[in-house]
């Protein structure tokens, strides 16, 4: 199966299905020399993790990595880095009963008609256990940014669940430690606690639902991006958009500039530099210097134990009630995983712009 590599100068190839024996990462091109441990890749490991709560799986994902190769009395040798998590908290009991019909939302149905077959077990490789893996490469990708870039900052915080939200924020009253304190990753604690009730809600329903997570990364030098097919927006877009749940990414002011008119959407310039940053950070696909604003829509978790319709693998009529044990949002356990993606995709462009030149 093609489609497990990303990246071209930081390059990451997961591995792994949620049911088998364990998941990992392969990371080539990481620079020598960064000082990288199991302890630090796990704290991250830890942010992605179910919360021992009502809103969150009862899965016990205590994930704790080791690191295979690539390292070297604690730093890493510019060879490629290999990091296994093994999966152990697996029951697939509740998957034999339901192996051979498609589970609404979930790609059962795509990855039986592209291959003929399917690990049926908790969705296999299109599972959201795959992004272990990527949270363990965007731990190393965070460490490289934190020593490449002076002042880097990479956050994300969730804006919206359900349909509650957050209207207005301002970034520079925001740091990480804080935002990940909040179980539901919300930097306002009355709007977590009305969010966490619509969760709540939903799944005395047998529903789930989905929302909003905003990234920041702060920053980050201006000259990032290839025009024309590889710029910054196109590849964060890419990194992001390939994480299971995520249906939508956008930028800065994104769909709602496309409601104004030219002189509020642009960004206009003094001698101190950018007005506003209704952009997001990126223009014709490279970097300004701005804060890097990134919001990605994540859909309701497609497992639900209210019944639904579908059909079996023999074409067959049938009804789902999905048992099993399943987050009712994907948000904020997603929100360490979209973080990765923009640590990676940064971290990616960056050694592309020291090769051709580097930091202006
Ligand atoms: C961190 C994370 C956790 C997830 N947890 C679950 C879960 O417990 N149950 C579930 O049905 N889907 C879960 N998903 C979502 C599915 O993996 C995803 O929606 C499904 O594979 C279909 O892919 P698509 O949404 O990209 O089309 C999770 C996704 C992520 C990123």
């Amino acid at each position: 199966m093609g489609g497990n590599t990303y990246g071209r100068f930081f390059k990451i190839t997961t591995w792994g299905e949620s049911h088998g024996k364990a998941l990992g990462v392969v990371i080539d091109g990481c620079p020598p020399g960064v000082i990288i441990s199991e302890e630090e890749i796990n704290k991250e490991l830890s942010l992605r993790k179910p919360k021992i709560d009502e809103l969150s799986t009862s899965r016990k994902e205590e994930d704790s990595c080791n690191i295979l190769s690539g390292a070297f009395e604690g730093k890493t040798l510019g060879t490629p880095i290999s990091i296994m998590v093994n999966n152990r908290d697996v029951d697939s009991s509740s998957y034999e009963k339901i192996k051979d019909v498609f589970r609404p939302g979930h790609a059962d149905y795509t990855y039986f008609k592209k291959y003929g077959l399917y690990d049926h077990r908790g969705g296999g490789r299109a599972s959201g256990r795959e992004t272990v893996a990527r949270v363990a490469a965007g731990a190393v990708a965070r460490k490289v940014l934190k020593n490449e870039i002076k002042g880097f900052e990479l956050f994300s915080f969730t804006k919206e669940i359900g349909g509650i939200g957050i209207s207005k924020i301002d970034h520079n009253s925001l740091k990480r430690e804080k935002i990940v304190s909040d179980r539901l990753w919300c930097p306002d604690k009355k709007i977590s606690e009305q969010m966490a009730q619509q969760i709540l809600k939903a799944k005395y329903q047998g529903e789930s639902v989905g929302g909003i997570v905003e990234i920041v990364a702060k920053n980050v030098p201006i000259g990032l991006g290839e025009p024309v097919f590889d710029k910054l927006e196109a590849d964060l877009g890419k990194g992001l958009l390939s994480i299971g749940a995520v249906k939508g990414v956008e930028f800065g002011g994104g769909f709602n500039l496309s409601k104004l008119f030219g002189s509020e959407s642009n960004d206009q310039m003094n001698s101190n530099g950018f007005v506003t940053n209704r952009t997001g950070g990126i223009v014709g696909g490279i970097s300004n210097g701005e804060d890097i604003v990134i919001r990605v829509a994540v859909k309701p978790i497609p497992s639900i134990s209210k019944e639904q319709k579908t059909i079996d693998n023999k074409g067959n009529e049938r009804s789902i009630k999905i048992e099993g044990r399943h987050d009712p949002c994907a948000i904020p356990r997603i929100n360490p995983v979209c973080e990765a993606m923009v640590a990676i995709t940064i971290l990616d462009h960056l050694l592309m712009q020291k090769s051709i030149g580097g930091i202006r």
